[in-house]
């Protein structure tokens, strides 16, 4: 029976409607490098809002929201307070450390924050709200023509995949290949993480022109060059390498179903028999009822691209039946990721 109005709660809906509010302070945070210049130290607000640079009116609002969000420590109360990070912004929003995974955060506050305002208006065109729509060019060529731009998105895609790499290298068997090819591996890392497990597998890290340089520096800083080799192509004009082995990292969700379609076929086509194309994906469940981040993922595609969509793993066993793969598997991997196995 239906609850009346004085029986029920908004309260769930107040603190969604205003998550906002604390995101923005979440990703300003990371933005200004508060967690970075804080490091190891112990300082009170004056100590820390005059390295960071910041006007009085506001640091204690500042401070000790993140205190109450669990995103700062504090010890003691009023102005001789000292404020330290927490164990897990200590380990993953401070810079200096390379388990730093802030890159995606520092690219929704400055690139996806401002975009997801037009979310009404991409809802009713459909069209994308990004760089896109003064630029004409498609969203890779506009992001990657400026340095810095590009930079910083490679530097998102490796603080949001890096937890998942670690997970597939964990808990899918490589041992089983020889070589394997990462399509549209940005700076290598899902390469690195499998290669550091799996020394005698061969890698190669496929992708844009652009982004090979900033792969080869990375991969060679690693100290892997002798095992990962960044290699250069456009997946929509030329054939994929042969692998037994074929990764997508967060590839798929980018495309429209066409474009998704010739994806899976030019990686069934580089793959010998009994080889697997492994998909890593924010995949949603079936029932599109419970992976909220999955969803949210695709709305994100459709600011991004428009047309490009995140999927399950059903409708992803469908596109692959149909140009011949045979076996599947679902992997969980991090959080809301999973793997999507295809065996030929
Ligand atoms: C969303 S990022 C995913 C990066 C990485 N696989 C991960 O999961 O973190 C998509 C990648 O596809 C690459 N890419 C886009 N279009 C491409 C194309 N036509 N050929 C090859 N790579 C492409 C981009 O440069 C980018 O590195």
């Amino acid at each position: 029976m239906a609850q009346s109005a004085t029986q029920l709660n908004p309260g769930k809906i107040f603190e969604v409607g205003f998550n906002f509010w604390t995101s923005k302070v979440l990703l300003t945070a990371v933005e200004l490098e508060l967690f970075t210049k804080l490091g190891s130290h112990s300082l009170t607000a004056s100590e820390l809002g005059n390295k960071m640079g910041l006007h009085p009116r506001g640091t204690f609002d500042f401070f000790d929201t993140l205190v109450s969000v669990g995103f700062l420590n504090r010890e003691g109360n009023g102005p001789s307070a000292k404020y330290r990070n927490t164990e897990e912004t200590a380990a993953f929003l401070d810079k200096n450390k390379p388990s730093y995974v802030g890159g995606i955060l520092e690219m929704a506050s400055q690139r996806l924050y401002r975009f997801w305002h037009d979310l009404p208006a991409a809802l009713k065109t459909g069209q994308p709200q990004n760089e896109v729509r003064h630029s004409q060019k498609p969203l890779f060529e506009a992001l990657y023509d400026d340095l810095p731009r590009l930079e910083q998105f490679m530097s998102a895609m490796a603080g949001i995949s890096r937890g998942n790499f670690m997970a597939l290298a964990e808990k899918f068997d490589f041992s089983r290949y020889k070589n394997l090819l990462d399509v549209g591996g940005a700076l290598g890392v899902l390469s690195m993480c499998v290669a550091q497990k799996f020394p005698n597998l061969q890698c190669q890290s496929f992708d844009l022109p652009k982004v090979v340089p900033l792969a080869e520096a990375h991969i060679a800083k690693a100290g892997l060059s002798h095992q990962i080799k960044a290699v250069t192509g456009d997946f929509f004009k030329d054939p994929l390498p042969k692998a037994d082995v074929i990764t997508m990292g967060m590839i798929l969700h980018d495309w429209n179903l066409p474009n998704k379609k010739h994806l899976i076929k030019a990686a069934y086509d580089a793959l010998p028999s009994g080889g697997a194309l492994v998909a890593v994906e924010n995949l949603i469940d079936d029932e599109r009822r419970t992976n909220t981040f999955g969803l949210l993922m695709s709305l994100n595609m459709l600011i991004e691209f428009g047309d490009a969509f995140d999927f399950t793993f059903s409708d992803y066993t469908a596109w692959c039946k149909e140009v011949g793969f045979k076996r599947f598997e679902l992997i969980h991997l991090a959080g809301p990721c999973s793997a999507a196995v295809a065996y030929k």
